[in-house]
């Protein structure tokens, strides 16, 4: 799907118009979700350090883990002018309103990171962000193959309602539903943070004693907080308890060299560039890709320990 006629011409009539008319710098607004993990703020620095580059006047604000902050935000960017909006969205729903409002302003949004579910497609100018369905499937495969399809597992969810969640969870359940043996025995969120993955698999290791085999977390952030728990029960990480992440930030493909984590799936944060790219292709009235994902690795035992000095978050 391309960008409609009626975007293009609003954008080309007020958006890009009014920038090359003024000299002032491109004002964007960029509502970011929060700093629940390394991730996190690897992202939130490529954004900046990119838009530092490119002369941009970026109004960044941190969420704090709250859709009320980021809608807030949206609604301080609208009343600002700024010539486009760019919005990492906490959850998946509840943003048609207020990107209404963006849309009447005449003001262009771009979605990064995590997709958002919306009636009206025409509220928003494109998406950039990694396939999170894609990263859960490739958890599951390479679990199956390591464990030849069979152990107990628990798996530490991210933020409720938010698009990685979802898609990871329903991807690895039905990556793992061709294997019989392979059986989620608890799941509960940990909200992406260290600390919550932590609380959550002390909560799992008092529940099901030393029955679990493997640990399947959202996020390398969780995966690091649960290694503390089950290093504090005694346990091995990584020999005891299989475990399978996602992101490869530098601490998480770290952990797979050292043998903690077994492997962790790639997510790429650092689209700052594609994003002020894309921003500026939007504004000039080009047609651009509808939804852009990112090209994201692997890595386990094989591959980790070489990738680490080339490793950029
Ligand atoms: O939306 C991307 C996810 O959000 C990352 O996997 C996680 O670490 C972050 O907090």
């Amino acid at each position: 799907m391309k960008t409609t006629p009626w975007f293009k011409t609003l954008l080309l009539t007020f958006g890009f118009a009014a920038a090359l008319a003024s000299a002032a710098p491109l004002k964007i607004g960029f509502a970011q979700t929060g700093a629940e993990s390394a991730w996190r703020a690897a992202n939130s620095e490529s954004m900046k350090v990119e838009a530092a580059k490119r002369g941009i006047d970026l109004k960044f604000s941190d969420g704090q883990g709250k859709q009320e902050n980021q809608i807030r935000a949206l609604r301080s960017f609208i009343a600002q002018k700024v010539d486009a909006i760019v919005l990492a969205p906490l959850v998946e729903t509840g943003w048609d309103p207020v990107l209404r409002d963006a849309k009447r302003a005449g003001i262009p949004v771009i979605i990064t990171d995590r997709s958002i579910q919306t009636a009206d497609e025409s509220l928003y100018a494109c998406f950039i962000g990694s396939d999170f369905f894609a990263e859960g499937r490739m958890a599951a495969e390479w679990l199956a193959k390591k464990t030849g399809g069979k152990g107990r597992i628990v798996e530490l969810q991210g933020t409720p309602g938010s698009a990685p969640a979802n898609d990871r969870r329903k991807a690895f359940a039905e990556g793992i539903a061709k294997y019989p043996g392979l059986q989620v025995i608890d799941s509960q969120s940990g909200d992406f943070r260290r600390t919550g993955g932590k609380e959550v698999m002390e909560a799992f290791l008092k529940k099901h004693g030393k029955i679990i085999d493997i640990l399947y977390a959202h996020n390398d952030d969780m995966a690091l907080g649960a290694i503390q728990a089950i290093e504090e029960a005694g346990l091995k990480p990584g020999t005891d308890i299989v475990i399978v992440s996602i992101d490869a930030v530098r601490e998480g493909v770290q952990a797979v060299a050292d043998g903690k984590i077994n492997c962790t799936v790639e997510c790429n944060p650092l689209f700052g560039p594609k994003v002020y790219d894309t921003v500026a292709a939007v504004l000039a009235g080009k047609t651009v890709e509808r939804k852009s994902y990112n090209k994201d690795e692997l890595f386990d035992a094989t591959n980790s320990a070489a990738a680490l000095p080339k490793r950029q978050y």
